[in-house]
């Protein structure tokens, strides 16, 4: 008979799958089996605080139960159709995301990448409707993270992400990120786009100066360009407003979500002003699972939940606390060079690997992650509270003070 997951206990689970999933991640040696709000656990039943959130993905916290229950409800309904019909939870969650933000439209996709490939395409396809060919080339920024296909990687201005891979596709330039005058210097006829995270999540956490957002908004409407925000990483309550973009009030022409959207299920979200949308004429781009019943009812959900539950709010005062608490541990220790983020996006700059730190941290019962190699990275729930807060920092200070 086989053994559910449950029953298995982490090294069962690990060798097993050393056999026959693919080799692409360097991964932690445990397996998370069960999760609820902030805490998960593993086979062998050891309980974590997770302030890594499934990278991002589970800004409601596990297994919410509005979450769960339109989820319920939608598997006993419909659980796919294709687009060629009208899907009453895709239009529930368009209207939705129009109502919360600048957009018009919503194309729905399953992922990150995928929303990343489709804003490239309609930037594309715009410029070529208005100003003709040849002008396609997309400006992206240095340490940004758009995804792993091919054209999400060739936005990615990281070269350890390319190597291996290449040629990339053709028509990508990258420009240093927060410098509006280099920026400026490297449009040319046949630039097309700007595509920007407002918060750089992989890159290091990186939170742009104050006007920078506005500085873009008006390099591109005065060369006539698109400006596209991707989101998937700082979107969906993470910086404290629904979409980080917000805090500076400057809209983009274009916006990608994933990650936490539908609460963990997974999706991937296009949206655009009505005339940009536009070129996206039927049979310009589709995607079969896109907007799936599943996924958009879960999204329907979540968005629900962050607003209905307070998160936005909890967000915001916890990630003040937070950022405190690790400003006066940089204050302690010299080799955190700088703590930086917005809301519970939140990084520490160390002087030195990280990586050992992030393992002791797992032992002691917590899921961060670095990134840069130097950049310890927290992305908790939306609903971690101030004293889940001082538990980790507890942990981080004795695990400082043995550096
Ligand atoms: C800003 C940003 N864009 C795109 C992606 C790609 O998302 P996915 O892994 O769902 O394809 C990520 C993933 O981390 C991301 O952080």
């Amino acid at each position: 008979m086989q053994q559910s997951a449950l029953e298995m206990r982490n090294q069962t689970l690990i060798d097993r799958g050393n056999v026959h999933v693919a080799t692409t991640y360097g991964r932690t040696p445990i397996a998370l089996v069960r999760g609820e709000g902030m805490r998960v656990w593993d086979a062998d039943g050891k309980m974590y605080y997770d302030f890594l959130a499934g990278l991002g993905v589970n800004n409601l916290g596990h297994c919410h139960p509005k979450v769960v229950e339109a989820i319920r409800q939608q598997a006993g309904t419909l659980l796919h159709v294709s687009n060629l019909y009208h899907i009453q939870p895709q239009i529930e969650l368009a209207d939705m995301l129009a109502a919360l933000s600048f957009a018009d439209r919503s194309f729905f996709c399953n992922s990150g990448t995928e929303s990343c490939e489709a804003a490239i395409k309609l930037a594309r396809k715009y410029s070529h409707d208005h100003f003709g060919a040849g002008r396609y080339e997309v400006i992206t920024f240095e340490n940004s993270f758009h995804g792993r296909t091919m054209g999400s990687l060739s936005a990615t201005a990281q070269y350890k992400y390319h190597k291996g891979f290449e040629p990339l596709l053709d028509g990508f330039q990258y420009a240093p990120f927060d410098d509006l005058q280099a920026l400026e210097r490297m449009i040319t006829p046949k630039t097309c786009a700007i595509m920007v995270e407002p918060v750089q999540g992989e890159g290091g956490v990186n939170v742009p100066s104050p006007g920078y957002l506005k500085g873009l908004r008006q390099l591109c409407d005065a060369r006539q360009l698109l400006l596209i925000y991707d989101e998937v990483q700082c979107g969906i309550g993470r910086t404290g407003t629904l979409f980080a973009y917000e805090h500076e009030g400057v809209p983009p022409d274009i916006m990608t979500l994933a990650k936490s959207l539908a609460g963990g299920v997974p999706i991937g979200a296009l949206l655009a002003r009505e005339e940009v949308a536009k070129s996206f004429v039927p049979g310009t781009h589709a995607a079969t699972f896109g907007g799936n019943p599943l996924a958009t009812a879960a999204g329907v959900a979540a968005l629900k939940a962050i607003q209905e539950d307070g998160m936005l709010e909890n967000c915001q005062r916890v990630g003040a606390y937070f950022m405190r608490r690790l400003k006066d541990l940089q204050q302690r220790y010299a080799f955190i060079k700088e703590v930086r983020g917005r809301g519970l996006m939140l990084g520490i700059q160390l002087d030195f690997p990280g990586g050992q730190l992030v393992n002791d941290c797992l032992e002691r019962g917590f899921l961060v992650n670095c990134t840069m190699d130097t950049v310890l990275r927290f992305l908790p729930p939306l609903v971690v509270t101030e004293s889940e807060v001082d538990l980790l920092v507890a942990t981080l200070d004795e695990l400082f003070a043995k550096v």
